[in-house]
């Protein structure tokens, strides 16, 4: 028995890391955003268009600027914040990123127009569930922020088109809490969710050829490095 540590040593491990104050404090102490991207970060929380948490940039910063991807691919547009914001950091990135909806397209584009300056974003419009397929080229970063609950459904896609030693984080994946809970105390209109992340869980948290690391940031992210070439799922 080892007698270094106590029964309550290390209280902080069974604590969950995310309180309110710990994430207010990451929100406010870390680093913020100027200019457009300062313009539209305010612009989609007044409006609560559900872009990255402010920890999530801090994080995607550091993360392009030391990966330095030179193609990524991003499902979940909306604004083109994030896409913006990955131009910014990774300025010898070429971006394409998918979304479906028409308000949100509008958005990007006008955004992308003023803001895209090295023309690195190309914007793909429609589904990615018939998108995915049309995309010819390879990607050594894919960020996943679309609907949760078809993550799975595009993982097979994507996987084919990340490169080996790619990177994939998908947006979202502690559904507040209730990803850790039994399905009897989801709510229903959210099982659905709750089933595909589960399923995607099952596929890749202990798969041979992938690496994966589940971050408590924002609602969670899912992270995966490609780590041979064809990846088989179940
Ligand atoms: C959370 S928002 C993306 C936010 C953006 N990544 C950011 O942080 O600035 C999700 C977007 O995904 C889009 N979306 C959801 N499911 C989609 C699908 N199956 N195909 C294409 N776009 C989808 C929605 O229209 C919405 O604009």
């Amino acid at each position: 028995m080892v007698k270094s540590y106590s029964k309550n040593a290390n209280h902080n491990m069974r604590r969950p890391v995310v309180k309110e104050d710990v994430v207010h404090y990451m929100r406010t102490k870390q680093k913020q955003n100027e200019g457009h991207l300062a313009e539209l970060e305010a612009f989609a929380r007044q409006e609560n268009i559900p872009i990255i948490q402010h920890e999530v940039v801090a994080y995607f910063r550091l993360l392009m600027q030391t990966l330095q991807p030179k193609n990524i691919l991003e499902i979940g547009t909306a604004i083109g914040f994030s896409a913006l914001l990955m131009a910014e950091y990774a300025p010898n990135a070429k971006i394409t990123t998918i979304d479906r909806n028409e308000e949100m397209i509008a958005f990007a584009k006008e955004n992308f127009a003023k803001y895209d300056t090295r023309q690195q974003i190309t914007l793909v419009e429609g589904d990615a569930v018939d998108m995915l397929g049309t995309l010819e080229e390879t990607y050594d970063f894919v960020f996943m922020d679309s609907a949760k609950s078809k993550y799975v459904v595009f993982l097979p896609e994507v996987l084919k088109r990340l490169k080996v030693g790619g990177v994939i984080i998908f947006d979202d994946i502690f559904q507040g809490g209730d990803i850790a809970k039994p399905i009897q105390e989801v709510r229903r209109g959210q099982r659905t969710i709750y089933r595909g992340l589960h399923r995607l869980f099952e596929q890749t948290l202990n798969h041979p050829d992938l690496t994966a690391s589940l971050i408590p940031l924002s609602d969670g992210l899912l992270m995966l490095r490609k780590n041979a070439e064809h990846i088989k799922l179940d």
